[in-house]
């Protein structure tokens, strides 16, 4: 998990059977207050690091990241283009042959995919978008809560 924050995902995830997470964040705070809160969940070990350099992991060790949020809060800072470019090569290296990097973004796919297909990555990239509940057509809602979700195959 890239950039964990506090969020539940990987409580969530271990109880849907996950059973080795790795959850990475800057912040020492935050890293503090996760091992603390789940000291008691085995399949979860928490890290102190930057994503822009993750050395501390060889080469095609992962089988999958899991971003939610955290490119979107490194667009925001200073250098976003350096930072953005240094985490996505960190995350191509680190990832196994046909390992997956899921990205979990409020940016516009626009501002994201000139990111994702920089020098040196070779994603193949699929968009699904989240519609919010809110803007199914009523009464009565035509859509059961999973089509809100529609893969777009944006390269091969
Ligand atoms: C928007 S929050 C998302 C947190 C969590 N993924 C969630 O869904 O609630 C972004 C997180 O990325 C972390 N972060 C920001 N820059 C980072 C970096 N360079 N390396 C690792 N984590 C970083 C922040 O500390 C923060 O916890």
């Amino acid at each position: 998990m890239a950039g964990c924050g506090n969020a539940l995902m990987s409580e969530d995830m271990v109880k849907d059977g996950y059973i080795d997470i790795m959850n990475i964040d800057i912040s020492s705070v935050v890293i503090k207050i996760m091992r603390k809160r789940c000291a008691h969940i085995q399949q979860l070990k928490y890290i102190q690091m930057d994503i822009r350099e993750m050395s501390f992991f060889e080469d095609q060790t992962i089988d999958s990241v899991i971003d939610k949020g955290t490119l979107d809060s490194l667009m925001c800072g200073g250098d976003a283009s350096l930072s953005v470019s240094l985490m996505l090569e960190e995350v191509n290296r680190l990832l196994k042959p046909g390992g997956i990097y899921m990205l979990i973004t409020y940016g516009d796919p626009s501002l994201r995919i000139s990111h994702l297909n920089q020098p040196g990555c070779c994603w193949h990239i699929k968009l699904y978008i989240i519609r919010m509940l809110r803007h199914c057509p009523k009464p009565p809602c035509l859509y059961t809560p999973y089509q809100f979700l529609f893969p777009f195959l944006l390269n091969s």
